[in-house]
C-alpha cells in the first residue's frame, strides 16, 4: 500500500495558556489519534508526537494579566492539557513541552545553522514601542483597526474577523494591548527569513507535487503562494522564549512560530535515540495534524525552514480540519463560549468514547461544523446505542439465552445466502475503512463501521432466532438455524471490536473483555476474518456498552454554556439571617480570581425609574432601571429595606450581563449591587456624582 518504512505523526502543540476545548480535539488531536491507532494496529513503525507550545505572546499576556510569571502559567496549563489528552485516550508516544532544555538547545542550534549558512537577512527597522511598559509591540501586543475590513480590534499579526494576515504597520490607530498607550516607533534589529527565495520551490513541491492534499489545505497554500511570499522576522524583542543564539542579543528571542514546530523534532529526540531515522530518512512518512489556522505555518514556513536547513524529511501530508462551532456560535475563550475537555470529563465520567464518537462523526473535515448538545445526545442514542451497542448486546443476550452462553458451531447444511453475504461484508467493510483512514476521511471510515453493525441488526431481525426458538419442540433441528445466526453475529461482534478500536479504544477493550479474548485480536490483519471466536468458547454476560444521556444533563450543559462563569445570585438571600447586637463579623475574603474572571462581569450605572412590590413576595421589589441604552426589569430582594417610593430616581450599579432569571414569574434581567453593613442593613452602591446612565464600572 505504501513505500514508507516508518511514520512520524505530529499534532499541533497547543499553547499552554488555557485548557483545551472540544474544538481542539475535533480539529486535530482526535483524527491524529485515530490515524495512529489504526497504523499501530497495522503494525507499522510509528511515533506520535505532541507537546505544549509554551512560548509566544498569548502566554506572556496571560501571565501579565494574572500577575504571575510565564513559567507559572505554562506549568499550570501544561499539566491540565496533558491530563485531558490522557483521559480522552489521545495516545501520544510523548507529550513534551517547549520550555525544556532539549528544545531550547535544538531550536537554538537550528537557528544558528541557518545563520551560519547566511540564510537570514539582518535588518534594523522602526517598530512600535510602548513607552509605558517599555516593550516592543509585535504580533498580539498591538491592536488597531483592520485596513481590510474595518474590524477595530485586529491584531498586529492577524485580523480574526476577516482572516487577513497583517503587520503592525498596517493597523489604523494602533494601540498597545498592554497599556492601551499609543505606541511610538523605535529602532530594533531582527533576523528575517526570506520566504520569497523558497517560493518557486514551494510552488513545485505543493502545487504540483501534492495535489492530493485536502482541498481546504491545498487552496490556502495556493492563495498564499499566488499572492507572493515576503521576508518574515524570525526573532522578537521579548524576555520569554528561546534566546537568540548570537552575541549581543539581550532581550531577543526566537519567534514562537520559528521555535514551536522545531518542538516536534526536540520531542522526538527526547522520545528515542533513533530520532534521526524518523526525521532524516526519506522513507519516513511525516504527517502533521493541525487546525486550519495553522496551515501556512505547517505547509509553507516550516517546510521552507526544513528545506533551508537541509537533511530533514518534509511533510507528506498536512490534514488540517476546519473549525467546530458550539451551538451555532464560534468558540470564544474570552466569552467562555466553549466546551472544555476537562469539564466534560468531570461532568460525564466514563463517557469519553461517546465524545470521541460524536466529534468524529461530526468532524469539521471539509467545512466548519456545529456541535450542539442535542445532536450529541441524539447521536449517542440513535447511532452508538441503538445501532452499534444494541447489536452487540443482542448478540450476547441471545447467545446466553439460546446457545448456553457458548459460541455455537456453524452448520454447513443450513448455511444460506443471507449468512454468506453478511460474512462477506466483514472483508468489504475492512477494505472501505482502511481506504478512508489512509486518506484521512475519518467520518466516512467511522460511518462504515456503524453501517456494518446496522447490517448485523438487519440480519438478526430477518433471522429472528427468538422466534425460531419457539419451534424447537416440534423441530429440534432448527437449533442449527439459531446456531448459525448467533455464530455469525458473534464473529461480527469480534470484527466490530477491531474496526471500532481506533475510534473508541475503551469500548473496544470492553468488548474484548466480554469476549474473553486478548488485545492481540485487535491487530488489523484480524479484521475481515470470520473465525475469530472458537466454537464452544464461553463468553461473559451481556452488559450495555453505552449509557443514555438524559435530557436534564444536556439542559444543564446548555445552561452552563449560556451563563458562562457567572452564576446568578439568589436575590432573596441578600438579607442576613444571623444578625445580633454586636453586628456580623466581616465575611472572609472569597477565593482568589484573576482579572479575566472579573472582566467578564459587565457593570453599568443605571437609574431606578420605577419600583413596585411583587405581590405575595415579602422580600421582592420589581424595578425598572434605565441603563441609557435600554430600560431593564430587575427583580431585587430589597423590599424589607426600602419603600418603592423612596428609591425611584436613585442611581445604582447593575450587573448588566447576568443570565436572565425568573422570580415569581417575572424575568429579572440583571442585579443591583448592594453593600451590607454590620447590622445587616442594605445600602445602594452608586457613583458619588450623578453620571450618564450606561457608564461602565470597572
Ligand atoms: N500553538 C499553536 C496554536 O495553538 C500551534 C503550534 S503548532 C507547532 O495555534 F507546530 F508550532 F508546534
Ligand atoms: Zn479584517
Amino acid at each position: 500500500m505504501s513505500n514508507f518504512k516508518r511514520y512520524l505523526v505530529t499534532a499541533a502543540l497547543p499553547y499552554a495558556n488555557g485548557p483545551v476545548h472540544i474544538g481542539h480535539l475535533a480539529g486535530c488531536y482526535l483524527p491524529a489519534d485515530i490515524y495512529v491507532r489504526y497504523q499501530r494496529a497495522q503494525k507499522r513503525d510509528i511515533k506520535f508526537i505532541g507537546g505544549s507550545d509554551e512560548h509566544g505572546v498569548p502566554i506572556t499576556i496571560r501571565a501579565m494579566k494574572e500577575g504571575v510569571s510565564p513559567q507559572q502559567i505554562v506549568d499550570k496549563y501544561h499539566a491540565l492539557i496533558k491530563e485531558s489528552f490522557d483521559q480522552m485516550g489521545i495516545s501520544f508516544d510523548i507529550y513534551s513541552r517547549t520550555s525544556n532544555k532539549t528544545h531550547h538547545e535544538t531550536a537554538a542550534a537550528f537557528f544558528k545553522k541557518l545563520y551560519d549558512d547566511g540564510l537570514f537577512e539582518e535588518k534594523e527597522t522602526e517598530q512600535y514601542y510602548d513607552e509605558k511598559t517599555n516593550t516592543f509591540l509585535a504580533d498580539r501586543y498591538i491592536t488597531g483597526t483592520c485596513p481590510v475590513c474595518g474590524n477595530p480590534n485586529a491584531y498586529g499579526d492577524q485580523c480574526e474577523k476577516c482572516g487577513s494576515s497583517l503587520s503592525p504597520e498596517q493597523l489604523i490607530n494602533p494601540r498597545s494591548t498592554l497599556s492601551d498607550a499609543v505606541p511610538v516607533k523605535r529602532k530594533t534589529k531582527h533576523w528575517y527569513f526570506p520566504l520569497q527565495n523558497y517560493e518557486d520551490w514551494l510552488k513545485g513541491w505543493i502545487l504540483e507535487g501534492h495535489t492530493e492534499w485536502k482541498n481546504n489545505v491545498y487552496g490556502q497554500c495556493k492563495s498564499w503562494l499566488d499572492s507572493g511570499l515576503q521576508s518574515r522576522a524570525m526573532t522578537r524583542d521579548s524576555s520569554w522564549g528561546v534566546k537568540v543564539p548570537l552575541p549581543d542579543t539581550e532581550g531577543k528571542v526566537l519567534y514562537v512560530w520559528f521555535d514551536a514546530p522545531i518542538g516536534y523534532i526536540s520531542a522526538t529526540k527526547e522520545l528515542t535515540e533513533e530520532w534521526a531515522d524518523y526525521w532524516c530518512k526519506e522513507d519516513t512518512k511525516l504527517v502533521h495534524f493541525i487546525g486550519k489556522d495553522n496551515i501556512v505555518f505547517h505547509c509553507i514556513i516550516f517546510p521552507a525552514m526544513l528545506k533551508a536547513h537541509g537533511g530533514f524529511v518534509l511533510p507528506d501530508n498536512v490534514p488540517a480540519n476546519e473549525f467546530l462551532n458550539i451551538e451555532g456560535d464560534k468558540v470564544s475563550t474570552s466569552r467562555n463560549w466553549a466546551v472544555w475537555v476537562h469539564e466534560y470529563i468531570k461532568d460525564f465520567p466514563g463517557c469519553e468514547d461517546m465524545l470521541r464518537y460524536v466529534l468524529c462523526a461530526n468532524a469539521p473535515e471539509t467545512k466548519d461544523n456545529d456541535f450542539t448538545w442535542k445532536d450529541f445526545q441524539q447521536r449517542v442514542k440513535g447511532e452508538l446505542s441503538d445501532i452499534f451497542g444494541n447489536f452487540e448486546n443482542r448478540a450476547f443476550v441471545l447467545m446466553h439465552k439460546l446457545c448456553g452462553g457458548k459460541v455455537p458451531p456453524l452448520h454447513a447444511d443450513v448455511f444460506d445466502d443471507a449468512d454468506k453475504s453478511l460474512l462477506a461484508e466483514f472483508e468489504i467493510t475492512k477494505g472501505k475503512v482502511e481506504e478512508s483512514l489512509e486518506n484521512f476521511k475519518f467520518r466516512d471510515a467511522l460511518s462504515e463501521v456503524i453501517d456494518l453493525a446496522r447490517k448485523g441488526n438487519k440480519y438478526m431481525q430477518e433471522k429472528e432466532p427468538w422466534k425460531v426458538a419457539n419451534t424447537l419442540a416440534e423441530k429440534p433441528d432448527n437449533q442449527k438455524l439459531i446456531d448459525n445466526c448467533i455464530h455469525i453475529c458473534l464473529q461480527l461482534t469480534a470484527n466490530l471490536a477491531i474496526l471500532i478500536h481506533p475510534f473508541l479504544p475503551t469500548t473496544a477493550k470492553k468488548m474484548l473483555h466480554k469476549m474473553k479474548v486478548v488485545e492481540k485480536m485487535l491487530e488489523w490483519e484480524n479484521a475481515g476474518k470470520t473465525k475469530l471466536l472458537s466454537v464452544g468458547y464461553s463468553l461473559r454476560a451481556p452488559e450495555l456498552l453505552f449509557r443514555k444521556i438524559e435530557d436534564a444533563e444536556i439542559e444543564a450543559q446548555i445552561a452552563k454554556l449560556k451563563s458562562g462563569l457567572i452564576k446568578p445570585v439568589e436575590a432573596t438571600n441578600t438579607k442576613p439571617d444571623n444578625t445580633n447586637d454586636a453586628g456580623k463579623e466581616p465575611a472572609p475574603v472569597k477565593a482568589g480570581i484573576v482579572y479575566d474572571d472579573f472582566a467578564k462581569i459587565d457593570l453599568r450605572v443605571g437609574t431606578i425609574v420605577a419600583a413596585e412590590k411583587v405581590p405575595k413576595a415579602d422580600k421582592l421589589l420589581k424595578l425598572q432601571v434605565d441603563l441609557g441604552f435600554e430600560t431593564r426589569t430587575i427583580v431585587s430582594g430589597i423590599a424589607e429595606h426600602f419603600k418603592p417610593e423612596d428609591i425611584t430616581g436613585k442611581q445604582v450599579v447593575v450587573v448588566a450581563n447576568l443570565a436572565p432569571r425568573k422570580m415569581r414569574g417575572i424575568e429579572s434581567n440583571g442585579m443591583i449591587l448592594m453593600a451590607e453593613d454590620k447590622a445587616g442593613k442594605l445600602h445602594f452602591v452608586n457613583p458619588i456624582d450623578a453620571i450618564d446612565n450606561g457608564s461602565s464600572v470597572s
